[in-house]
């Protein structure tokens, strides 16, 4: 039953909000501004409105498959892994030729449902970067080196920290383009015009 679980969160977090909110306004989001599936893109291209949709969307994908878990009779860790899956099938979905997004929101989300203090923390540091600079990636990696330093200081079940340095490594990984720019001082700024992808 948790095979089943674990599949379910894949499908789960493999719906491309962005995408499918942008092409119903006739908008192909991966030519657009970054060409990432995520909210910061959706609300470059269409607005924040739309931007905060797909923002809550996903990281309700990420809570809603540890929920998954526990709701097939997963132990913690499964529903953790739960919403692992969900975040990489938001990051490598099968419905956009495994593309898809950084895995910002769905990782908030599942850390929010797996350990509120320690998504708290990486959503308060997270976002006062982002307020204080208005660079979002910025403020995403800052998020999640944050939720490995409360996961490595604040105690909990073994399993977390290794889980969550693993899921910071990707939402890393997947800024790399991000921290580049950042490097270079080339990273717009939330509401500034950028070129398209
Ligand atoms: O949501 C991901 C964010 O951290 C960066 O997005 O579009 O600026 O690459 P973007």
């Amino acid at each position: 039953m948790t095979g089943f679980a674990l599949m379910l969160s894949y499908v789960l977090g493999s719906v491309p909000t962005g995408a499918w909110l942008a092409r119903t306004r006739g908008v192909d989001i991966r030519q657009v501004g970054s060409g990432n599936t995520g909210a910061t893109n959706v609300a470059r291209a269409l607005g924040p409105a739309a931007g905060i949709g797909t923002l809550l969307f996903d990281a309700c994908k990420g809570a809603l498959a540890v929920a998954v878990g526990y709701a097939f009779g997963a132990d913690a860790l499964t529903a953790a892994l739960c919403g692992a899956l969900a975040v990489l099938g938001h990051n490598y979905s099968p419905f956009l030729r495994f593309a898809g997004g950084k895995g910002v929101a769905t990782t908030l989300g599942l850390l929010l449902a797996v350990n509120p203090v320690l998504g708290a923390c990486a959503l308060a540091a997270g976002l006062t970067v982002m307020l204080v600079t208005r660079l979002v990636s910025l403020g995403s990696v800052v998020g999640a080196v944050t939720a490995v330093l409360a996961a490595a200081t604040l105690g909990g079940a073994p399993w977390q920290l290794p889980l969550v340095a693993a899921l910071a490594g990707l939402l890393v990984w997947r800024h790399r383009a991000n921290l580049v720019r950042l490097r270079a001082g080339t990273e717009p700024r939330f509401g500034e015009r950028v070129a398209a992808a």
